[in-house]
């Protein structure tokens, strides 16, 4: 007897950021590998530039089944699955290979399941951005002094609200898909993300100055609902979860070849960069001494920390 065939289904996916970013490169991958996967029964679209709601509304809509996926940063899924906070704290992951490890490996499985536990959503896939540099409209900054009288937006998230407090400044917190206006109209003067998201955003139109900070190697996970993943056949699922992992592996390999290419067309734009004085490490020792303690509590644990730590071969911390 033949197989009953497949009600074929065309998913939506949120995406935060908007064309030529590594939001798009994995949602692009994610959909060609899902046609695969299924024989081409099922495909996906992708809705760029915040059009399905803000990144956090995203997580809202999805955990009640509104929305099939979406695609965001890992900072603005923290509010809603606070232990995911281990991969936002300052200075954690210091090079894609650490982003890699965390994310694929025992930490990152857990993370998934608290996630699905504290918010409805499952992880599935993962695009590596690379650090969130500093850029802002109005001067150079390469110390913490710097920054001081410039205002600087930050996502809804508590820790990278603490770690701009920790360098003395008061960020103010934005939705993402507000940040280009934000910017455009100089009610914020700054902000830090990604240079593929930069270019992505345009965000070279308002911005002229962009410091190397590191403090934070941007991943973003492809969510999905985890009602309407738990509607689909085993069969499905599978097929989802393969093409997950197709897709963060081909955005591994995006980040390594754009990256550097797109900060050389920034440049090519008028952006002019800076490194951070001394290593950066006036900013490291006042946003790890101050920031790493406030969070144990709800990363779930200083523990939870040191795990992650040994993941990738550092040494643990004490209280
Ligand atoms: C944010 O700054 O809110 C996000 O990191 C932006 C993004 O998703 O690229």
């Amino acid at each position: 007897m033949a197989a009953a065939p497949v009600a074929a289904k065309e998913f939506k996916i949120a995406v935060g950021d908007g064309a030529g970013g590594t939001q798009e490169a994995l949602g692009k991958a994610f959909i060609a590998a899902l046609e695969e996967e299924s024989n081409g029964a099922h495909t996906a679209t992708l809705f760029l530039n915040g059009q399905l709601g803000s990144e956090q509304d995203t997580v809202n809509d999805a955990a009640i089944g509104l929305l099939d996926f979406s695609i965001l940063a890992i900072n603005n899924v923290t509010p809603f699955s606070p232990s995911v906070g281990t991969l936002t704290l300052p200075y954690i992951i210091l090079s894609l290979e650490d982003a890699v490890k965390l994310t694929q490996g025992p930490v990152g499985q857990e993370l998934v399941e608290n996630t699905i536990r504290d918010s409805g959503v499952r992880i599935i896939g993962w695009a590596y951005s690379g650090f969130r540099v500093l850029t802002n409209s109005k001067k150079p900054v390469t110390e913490v002094a710097d920054l001081q009288d410039l205002v600087i937006r930050v996502p809804k998230n508590e820790i990278m609200i603490a770690t701009y407090q920790a360098w003395g400044v008061n960020p103010t917190p934005m939705a993402w898909s507000e940040t280009f206006a934000g910017l455009q109209t100089k009610v914020v003067d700054g902000q830090d993300n990604p240079y593929i998201t930069v270019y992505a955003m345009k965000f070279d139109e308002v911005q002229k100055y962009i410091t190397n900070l590191r403090y934070l190697f941007s991943i973003e996970p492809l969510i999905v609902s985890e009602s309407v993943f738990q509607s689909l056949s085993e069969e499905d699922q599978n097929a989802i979860l393969a093409a997950g992992q197709k897709a963060t592996d081909f955005s591994e390999q995006y980040l390594r070849e754009q990256e550097a290419r797109i900060k050389e067309e920034l440049v090519s734009r008028g952006m002019e960069i800076s490194d951070p004085a001394n290593d950066e490490q006036e900013f490291i020792d006042l946003a790890t001494t101050a920031v790493w303690p406030k969070f144990y509590d709800s990363i779930g644990g200083i523990e939870k920390l040191n795990a992650a730590l040994a993941e990738i071969g550092r040494d643990p911390v004490s209280e």
